[in-house]
């Protein structure tokens, strides 16, 4: 006997059809989240018509103390449903290695196989730190402790809010900004534009708001009535290496400000793209970056797919008044125009 009506969906869809028509379609508008470590290994990530349902962001944290073999795996599968603003966390190891060699390649080139000064890096947007790891595992081989590497992202924690005795979870950032609803069996991502034909998901948000509006108001009280946890949106051996090293750091940064360092080199990976941002704020993230970086400093960018696809990228100097390209990937950066362009 299926535990959970989508299953049942699932199995009539085909066989009682007839039988159970109206119960099917109504429930069949219904899309029910992943909210446990037993769904997902399941593989019940799909609803009966084949659309992705959204995984709540507590796996993650479950999964990084887990001892399960792929829970690496687990965890992008996570991050890869997670949304924030216009942008998913999704990212995955190994995902840039052609073009890290390529990057390792040029900076040879550019600062040398020695280095007196220590070089500084910056690796932008990192997600939860896994590309940063591979970077600076390569970076370290060249150049050992002559190395200061900074990963940054915008969100690299979360917080779940709830009242004790509650069935509602809310996951919000450090402002009250509410990221997602956990209300088994649903999870609702506000990031994530859902479908008018599951109306009733609908409704049961538009019902569950207030509430939620209530629990992020006390979290931003910070009042006892609520019970908070931190999760770390962090890899395993991001967060080794920040305990380890001290010439690794991970931080909370926005690309559009400025930042207090000044850095040899900048990378930002899957961030400069035309479907996240507009013309005019990726022209801010490029002031950003331009004034991050020394003059004879490297900034690296790219966009690609899965762990292993070909980056569309490129490597550029930082020159006295905008960038040079040095090295292109694939058919460069989809947004080359802006940098060759940015004065
Ligand atoms: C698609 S992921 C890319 C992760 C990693 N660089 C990679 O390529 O695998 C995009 C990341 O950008 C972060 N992000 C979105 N807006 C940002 C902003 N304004 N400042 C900094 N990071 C941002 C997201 O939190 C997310 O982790």
């Amino acid at each position: 006997m299926p535990r959970f009506p989508e299953e049942r969906i699932e199995k009539s869809k085909f066989s009682d059809l007839h039988t159970n028509e109206l119960s099917c379609v109504t429930l069949s508008m219904i899309r029910f989240g992943v909210c446990s470590l037993k769904q997902l290994y399941a593989n019940r990530l799909k609803d009966a018509f084949g659309r992705q349902k959204s995984i709540s962001i507590e796996l993650y944290e479950e999964l990084a103390h887990s001892d399960t073999v792929c829970a690496e795996e687990y965890q992008e599968m996570v991050l890869s449903r997670f949304k924030f603003g216009q942008v998913y966390k999704r990212t995955h190891r190994n995902r840039f290695a052609a073009f890290d060699n390529a990057v390792l390649s040029v900076a040879r080139k550019q600062f040398g196989d020695t280095v007196k000064a220590t070089l500084r890096i910056h690796d932008v947007a990192a997600s939860d730190g896994r590309t940063s790891v591979d970077l600076y595992d390569e970076l370290s081989k060249l150049y050992h402790d002559r190395l200061w590497f900074l990963a940054t992202d915008i969100l690299p924690w979360v917080y779940t809010v709830a009242k004790p005795g509650q069935h509602l979870k809310l996951v919000t950032d450090d402002s009250g900004h509410i990221i997602e609803l956990i209300y088994p069996p649903f999870v609702f991502d506000l990031g994530r534009r859902e479908s008018p034909f599951y109306w009733i998901n609908h409704i049961i948000v538009k019902r569950l708001l207030k509430q939620a509006s209530a629990l992020a108001a006390l979290f931003v009280q910070r009042s006892c009535e609520v019970r908070v946890t931190k999760i770390e949106l962090i890899h395993n051996k991001c967060r080794e290496l920040i305990e380890r090293k001290s010439n690794f750091r991970f931080e909370r940064y926005n690309v559009f400000e400025p930042i207090n360092h000044r850095f040899d080199m900048v990378r930002a990976m899957n961030i400069l793209n035309r479907c996240y941002f507009s013309q005019v704020e990726l022209r801010r993230i490029l002031q950003a970056v331009f004034s991050s970086l020394r003059i004879g400093g490297l900034f690296a960018t790219g966009s690609n797919e899965a762990e292993g696809s070909e980056v569309e990228g490129g490597i550029y100097l930082r020159t006295a008044n905008g960038f040079e390209l040095l090295f292109r990937s694939c058919s460069g950066s989809t947004v080359d125009d802006l940098i060759t362009g940015f004065n």
